[in-house]
Formats: C-alpha cells, sequence, structure tokens
C-alpha cells in the first residue's frame, strides 16, 4: 500500500483534504493525523473491521483498548451509560485538551475491538484545528491509539509516523509538530476518588484544583492487584534501541559517568538540557532549556528517536522533578529506561 503524506496548512484546499480523509474513514481505512498531544491512528470507532486494522497496522496487543476522539462534549452521552458529576466538571474545564475519561461504556454502540472487552471507555476531545476539523467533518466518533509501531516512541511529527507505518497505511495528515508532546493524561473516573492511570499533559494538580482529591499511584502502588490500571501500561513502551539509563542532573557526575563508559568501548548519547551541551559525550539531544519541562515534554520522543539514529550504544537521559508535567516526563523516561539508573 502506498502511504500517503499530505500537509494541512493555511495554503493547501482544505476541504478537499478533509474530504478525501473522510471518504477513506468511511471505507474502513485508517487515516493518521495530528492531535496536541502526539499524532494518532484513527479509524471509525463503530466499524469493527476498520478498528481491527489500527492494530494490524501499529502490531498492537489485542488485550490493549483504544480512546475514543470526539469533536464535540454533547457526543459523550452517545457512548457512556452516565457521565459522573466530577466528569461533568472536567470536561468543562479541560476539553478540548489532554484529558482521556475512563467512563462506563453503552453496551454494544462502539466496535468490541476499541475497548477490548472492558465494560469502560476512554473518551476525550483533542484541541487540535485538524483533529476537531477532521472529526466535525466526518461526524463519527474516531477510535485513535498514538501513530506509531508498538513499542516505539509516540510521534510528535508527521516524519516519525512515516517512518514507522510507511506501507501499513493509506493516508497522513501533516499538521506539523504536536505541541505538548506526550500523551493524554488518563484518568478513572469510575471510581471515588478518581484515579490517574497514565499521567500527562493535564497535572495531578490541575485536575485537584478543579474536583479535590485525586489519586496518583506511586510505582510501587501500581505493582499492587487492587489498583485499577491501564492495560497499555504494562507493556514495555518508548524503549529506543540502545539502553536507557536515567542519571540525575549532576554535571560532574555525568560527565565522569560519559568518561567511563567511553573507556570501555561505549558510545554515549546524552539527552539533557541544552546547557549541559559541552559535556562530550559522543551525541548530545537537547531537552530545552533547564527546568522548562514544558519543552522537555515537546522534545521527549522526538530525542529519543533520534537516538536511534546514531551508532550508540547506551544512552543516558537527565531526570526531573515529579513536580506538575514533570511526572508525565518520569513515567515515561522510566519507562524507556525499563527503571535504569546509574
Ligand atoms: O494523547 C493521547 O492520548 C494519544 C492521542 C492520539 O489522543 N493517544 C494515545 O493512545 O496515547 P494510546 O492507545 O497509545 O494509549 C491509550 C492508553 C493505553 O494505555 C490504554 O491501555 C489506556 O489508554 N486505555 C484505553 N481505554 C482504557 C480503558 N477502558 N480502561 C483503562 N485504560 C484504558
Ligand atoms: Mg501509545
Amino acid at each position: 500500500m502506498e502511504t500517503v503524506l499530505i500537509t494541512v496548512d493555511k495554503k493547501v484546499d482544505k476541504e478537499k483534504i478533509y474530504s478525501q480523509a473522510v471518504d477513506l474513514l468511511n471505507q474502513g481505512e485508517v487515516v493518521a493525523f495530528p492531535t496536541e498531544t502526539v499524532y494518532g491512528l484513527g479509524a471509525v470507532a463503530t466499524d469493527d473491521e476498520a478498528v481491527k486494522k489500527i492494530y494490524e497496522a501499529k502490531g498492537r496487543p489485542s488485550d490493549n483498548p483504544l480512546i475514543v476522539h470526539i469533536g464535540t462534549i454533547e457526543e459523550v452521552s452517545d457512548y457512556v451509560e452516565e457521565v459522573p458529576e466530577k466528569a461533568k466538571k472536567l470536561m468543562e474545564r479541560f476539553w478540548p485538551g489532554p484529558l482521556t475519561l475512563i467512563m462506563k461504556a453503552k453496551p454494544d454502540v462502539l466496535a468490541k475491538s476499541v475497548t477490548a472487552g472492558l465494560p469502560t471507555v476512554g473518551i476525550r476531545m483533542p484541541d487540535h484545528e485538524v483533529a476537531l476539523e477532521l472529526l466535525r467533518t466526518l461526524k463519527k466518533p474516531l477510535a485513535a491509539p498514538s501513530a506509531n509501531r508498538s513499542g516505539k516512541p509516540s510521534p510528535t511529527k508527521a516524519e516519525h509516523v512515516y517512518e514507522d507505518l510507511k506501507g501499513r497505511i493509506p493516508l497522513i495528515l501533516d499538521g506539523g509538530t504536536t505541541g505538548i508532546g506526550i500523551e493524554s493524561t488518563v484518568l478513572d473516573v469510575t471510581v471515588d476518588p478518581p484515579v490517574i492511570l497514565r499521567p500527562g499533559g493535564v497535572t495531578k494538580e490541575m485536575l485537584e484544583a478543579e474536583i479535590g482529591e485525586v489519586a496518583a499511584p506511586s510505582l510501587k502502588e501500581q505493582q499492587l492487584e487492587s489498583t485499577p490500571k491501564a492495560p497499555g501500561m504494562k507493556y514495555t513502551h518508548y524503549a529506543p534501541e540502545a539502553p536507557v539509563y536515567l542519571i540525575e542532573r549532576n554535571r560532574e557526575k555525568i560527565e565522569k559517568t560519559v568518561r567511563e563508559l567511553q573507556n570501555k568501548g561505549h558510545r554515549v548519547a546524552l539527552l539533557a538540557p541544552s546547557n549541559y551541551a559541552s559535556i562530550p559525550a559522543d551525541y548530545f539531544f537537547p531537552f530545552g532549556e533547564e527546568e522548562d519541562r514544558k519543552q522537555m515534554a515537546a522534545n521527549l520522543y522526538d530525542a529519543l528517536r533520534a537516538c536511534d539514529k546514531t551508532d550508540a550504544t547506551i544512552i543516558l537521559a537527565t531526570t526531573t522533578s515529579t513536580e506538575g508535567v514533570g511526572a508525565a516526563i518520569m513515567n515515561r523516561l522510566h519507562k524507556a529506561a525499563g527503571g535504569k539508573f546509574i
């Protein structure tokens, strides 16, 4: 299959592009599109055959459910049994935006493979012009995971989608680099207090300011049988080819570690804030300014993918505090590193 990549910007005939994407989706095909977090790979969420093509193109395990994307808040009640009061507040405050709410699904409305057999469904309204225009032209919900091959970092650029899914999907809408750079916060509102299943752009602090207590299980608590989980969080994610080790932001320690590794014959890639560029690693990929966690989130996946393009044999990534969006960054870094620390 040939994969077409179309840039959606002000200069082009947008109507023609959206109708081409909508036609493909209505024919049961998959289409990749940008959101404010990462690129998604969409299929009509009520079409089981189409949704199965998402799993196939990604190589995704079939027990990992997909997020349903909608273009208006009103549509939520078409797909869920009941919208808890706290969920209503959160939608008013954070939609469109990087917050996925897990609620009880209405039976037999969405395709079976969307929910992977669970009684619940994750829904969000993305905050991106291209995603919203696509949803509103289509007038149907889109099931969409991140548009990467399973196990690769989520795509923050159309080129990343092309690298991973070329020949496997018919169309990519290129809306430039995504703003936030890590996936949405997944919040389970079927329990009280609600539980963060995956930290993201909407932080615990922001949620609590709106609805009071929110649980954010620690790494240890996540191991417990009784803690609610996102099925996807058990898989090793976002792992580049070379092993990743986390290291604290301490210039001397980083310098010493780089030297020791090089003496052992390693080629070292360093992911760190831009002011660490002078450390003589073999490759350096800046996250942005020190302490600017927004930039760090936006650059993280691109930097991990860039490491894959080098012949580095080991990757060192500096840690950050878990304040605000730092919780999401550390969650992803932990996964990329498989928990390994220097
Ligand atoms: O920002 C995002 O959320 C991006 C963009 C494209 O919207 N999407 C995304 O989807 O990251 P995906 O499939 O890569 O991650 C969805 C996560 C998985 O960990 C999945 O297990 C979890 O949400 N999830 C989906 N439905 C769920 C449910 N009913 N219960 C618990 N977890 C669920
Ligand atoms: Mg994903």
